[in-house]
C-alpha cells in the first residue's frame, strides 16, 4: 500500500468518498454535494490534512485528520474521517492504512484520537482490533422536535 497527501485536485473525489462514509454511518441529515465540497475545501485550506491510500494506483481508503495541542507540549492528532471503500473491505487495508498513519505519517510518540459513533459496531470493532481503547464517552441530550 502507498499513500499520498491529497491536494485541491482531489476535493471532488474526497467529497464523493465522504458521501459514502456518511451513508455507511447513517448520518443525518445527509449533506448535499455542494455542502460536502465546501466543507472539504475549507478543511483542506484550513488545518486539516487528507491522506489517500492506494493499491495498484487506485484509491482504496482515505483519512482526514487535524493536529492540535491538548496541553502545553502535548500534541494530539484527531482523525476526523476514516473510510475504506466498500469493495475493498475485510482485506486488511484498513489495518494497513492505520499502521501507515500512526507510524510514517503521524509520529508514534504523539496522541492519536478519534470519535466513533456508538451505533457503528463495525467501526468500534475495527478500532479496538487495532489497539485503540475507550478514552471518553460523549453524552447527548437530543433536541426536541416542534409538533
Ligand atoms: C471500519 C472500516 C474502516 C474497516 O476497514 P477494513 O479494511 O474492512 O478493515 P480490516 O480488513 O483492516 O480489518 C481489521 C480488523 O477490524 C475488525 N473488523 C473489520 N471489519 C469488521 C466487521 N465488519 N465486523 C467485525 N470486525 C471487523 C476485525 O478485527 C479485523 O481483523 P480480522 O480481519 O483479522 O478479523 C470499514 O468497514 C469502513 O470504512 N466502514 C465505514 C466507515 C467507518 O465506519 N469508518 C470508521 C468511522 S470511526
Amino acid at each position: 500500500m502507498t499513500y499520498r497527501f491529497a491536494t485541491a485536485q482531489d476535493i471532488e473525489l474526497l467529497a464523493s468518498l465522504n458521501r459514502q462514509l456518511n451513508e455507511d454511518e447513517k448520518s443525518t441529515p445527509l449533506l448535499t454535494t455542494e455542502q460536502l465540497l465546501a466543507r472539504m475545501t475549507s478543511w483542506l485550506e484550513g488545518n486539516h490534512q487528507a491522506v489517500l491510500f492506494e493499491k495498484n494506483s487506485g484509491v482504496v481508503a482515505y483519512a482526514i485528520y487535524c493536529t492540535g495541542e491538548r496541553a502545553p507540549g502535548e500534541i494530539f492528532h484527531f482523525i476526523r474521517q476514516f473510510f475504506v471503500c466498500r469493495e475493498h473491505r475485510r482485506r486488511g487495508y484498513g489495518r494497513e492504512a492505520v499502521r501507515l498513519l500512526s507510524t510514517e505519517i503521524i509520529p508514534r510518540t504523539e496522541h492519536l484520537v478519534l470519535d466513533v459513533l456508538y451505533n457503528n459496531e463495525v467501526g468500534r470493532a475495527f478500532w479496538k482490533a487495532l489497539g485503540f481503547t475507550e478514552h471518553c464517552i460523549t453524552l447527548e441530550l437530543p433536541p426536541t422536535t416542534d409538533d
